[in-house]
């Protein structure tokens, strides 16, 4: 399993743009890697096809975009131009899909799903989201099982709450988007959250404990 803070470890594997080495494909960049059990599912098709159409919100946002499932290179081509049909997309499908077939990676990362098996009773990979900063450090990772379709709408959420609080000592709150208040780090004093944020605000809470701060500038 890899943890929070590692440095995300590094693989050769074959994808629909040829071999990579991990680490040189991440170059200097954020990325997400996502597995999903199989080619040619349903609720597959729908996630793939999502994430094509969110191309331009990942760009945005500098993050290289990975898939992997347990298929071939073959397979993962045939595949994507349905992806690309169902998704009501056109021209070469934007992002490349590594082939772990014989589930190295998937042991390796710990996204096997032992509840779904391939035709010859192999487990596929789970829905598995890994999150990768420009410092090659594990940064988020969600594991969903094979039968629960991701909202990819919450990743590029999670991305914008990630890539805020890399830089700024806020912490974002429930349901928070893109622009909205922030809360102050618990682990800044008063005195230094003034600095950073002279309009911070603190709610009044039974306790008496000013530790709810918030602020609308960051
Ligand atoms: C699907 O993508 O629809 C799927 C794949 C494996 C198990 C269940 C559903």
């Amino acid at each position: 399993m890899v943890n929070l803070g590692d440095i995300f470890p590094n693989f050769k594997a074959e994808t629909t743009i040829g071999s990579i080495d991990f680490h040189e494909w991440l170059g200097g960049s954020w990325a997400i890697l996502f597995s999903h059990p199989a080619d040619y599912t349903p609720v597959c098709t729908t996630e793939l096809g999502r994430v094509v159409q969110l191309v331009p919100e990942f760009s945005k946002r500098a993050v290289k975009m990975i898939a992997l499932s347990c298929d071939d290179v073959v397979s993962h081509k045939g595949w994507s131009k349905d992806v690309m049909a169902y998704a009501k997309q056109s021209g070469d499908f934007p992002y490349p899909i590594i082939s772990d077939k014989d589930r190295s990676l998937a042991v390796k990362l710990g996204m096997v799903d032992p509840a779904e098996k391939d035709a010859a009773g192999l487990a596929l990979t789970c829905r598995a989201v890994f999150i990768i900063g420009p410092d090659k450090k594990l940064k988020l990772s969600l594991l969903y099982p094979a039968t629960t379709g991701r909202n990819f709408a919450e990743i590029l959420r999670v991305i914008d709450s990630l890539q805020l609080t890399a830089s700024k000592k806020v912490a974002t709150p429930v349901d928070w988007e893109s622009g909205k208040p922030c809360m102050v780090v618990p682990s800044l004093s008063n005195e230094d959250a003034k600095k950073l944020f002279p309009n911070f605000t603190k709610v009044d809470l039974p306790s008496g404990k000013e530790y709810v701060r918030m602020t609308t500038e960051y």
